[in-house]
């Protein structure tokens, strides 16, 4: 049965960003024949590629495209070519305004350990294996995107930095309905992460999140400091289930998370708008050490196409398809840089994507 034409962009970006994605192309194409699926792809660029070919990180000609379809499939922005440009014009700014205009509030950042690789994290096997942690991040608010902003020089002459944190109510509540709604299709846990004993932005957090338990009465809501929240992680992180955070926080604890796991070239991510439209990027940045080798590891960014066809191409077999693809691979011994351990088969970024495709 053909099914109906479904428009997927792709955002290549920099450095790592072309290898992994081609890996990540090569999946999504094998997947798209196999079930029918009848995606289109068309490109863009985004960040550094965007500002060496037109001049800004975020091109109104991608934001049209953006729009256009039904998911975007991002590979990584950024790098040391462009730490001199204005502030307004580098790649991470370009990330952040396509986040920002096409409304993707909701980040989802799954980190789950695959048994295969217990030996690959930094924690004793006991503590992380089988971890199975959702953040939840608000990606276009909080201290990333408030106003005002800026490096203004002060009476005295000395330059100030300065930022500001605040979260509306509707803010607050968009993104802890998104987390309460992935939590009662878990574990029905959910710890909200601030800082509410010393920022105000948080104690309105806090009292938000009290507030929509009650439209939530299955889920039990717990509330943690964020300083604790990063010691919990990595003492028991086994006690969590979904966690739901600010812009900031979310970064970082993301990070972490991701360690535990044994890599962050394993996890993936998606950040949805209220629609469920989204746009999938790897958790892991644009890594300018290790481009141009062919070593990167392109399983997050395979992984992303995952959650792409799962939460906006209504296409949940091929999702499972991959996962089950992936773990395969895994199975098979066949390891990138960042995940090799002793006895294993280190390969590159395009046999990595080769496996999972002859996997499928
Ligand atoms: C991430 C990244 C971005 C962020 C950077 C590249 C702007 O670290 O997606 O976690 O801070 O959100
Ligand atoms: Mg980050």
């Amino acid at each position: 049965m053909a099914s109906k034409m479904k428009k997927v962009l792709v955002l290549p970006g920099d450095n790592i960003g072309p290898e992994i994605i081609a890996e990540a192309v090569k999946v999504l194409n094998k997947v798209n024949q196999q079930f029918d699926l009848g995606i289109v792809l068309d490109y863009a660029h985004l960040g550094g590629a965007a500002l060496d070919a037109v001049g800004e990180p975020c091109p109104q000609e991608t934001l049209d495209k953006a729009r256009a379809s039904d998911a975007i499939l991002l590979g990584a922005v950024g790098g040391p070519q462009w730490d001199n440009v204005e502030r307004h014009l580098r790649p991470e700014k370009g990330l952040l305004t396509i986040r920002s205009k096409l409304e993707l509030f909701g980040n989802l950042r799954p980190a789950i350990m695959y048994p295969q690789l217990a030996h690959a994290s930094s924690l004793k096997p006991e503590f992380v294996s089988g971890l199975d942690i959702l953040i939840v991040r608000e990606l276009v608010g909080g201290i990333y995107f408030g106003e005002p902003r800026g490096i203004r020089i002060l009476e005295n002459g000395e330059r100030e930095g300065y930022n500001t944190y605040k979260y509306s109510e509707s803010e607050i509540l968009r993104i802890g309905r998104m987390a309460f709604e992935a939590a009662m299709v878990r574990g029905k846990r959910l710890c909200s992460v601030d800082k509410s004993n010393v920022l105000e932005a948080t104690m309105l957090w806090r009292e938000v999140m009290n507030e929509l338990a009650a439209d939530y009465p299955e889920v039990e809501l717990s509330h943690m400091y964020v300083d604790n929240a990063a010691m919990q992680l990595v003492m028991r992180p086994k006690q969590f289930d979904v966690i739901v955070t600010g812009n900031m926080f979310g970064d970082i604890l993301s990070d972490t998370a991701a360690m535990l796991t044994g890599s962050i070239g394993m996890l993936p991510s998606a950040s949805l708008d209220k629609k469920g439209g989204g746009m999938y990027e790897p958790c892991h940045g644009s890594a300018p050490d290790i481009a141009g080798q062919g070593v990167a590891n392109p399983l997050a960014t395979i992984l992303s196409v995952a959650m792409m066809l799962r939460y906006s191409l209504d296409a949940a077999d091929a999702a499972d398809a991959i996962e089950k693809a992936v773990s395969d691979v895994l199975d098979q011994g066949l390891r990138t840089g960042d995940i090799y351990t002793d006895g294993m088969t280190r390969v590159g970024t395009v046999a990595m994507g080769d496996a999972v495709v002859a996997a499928l």
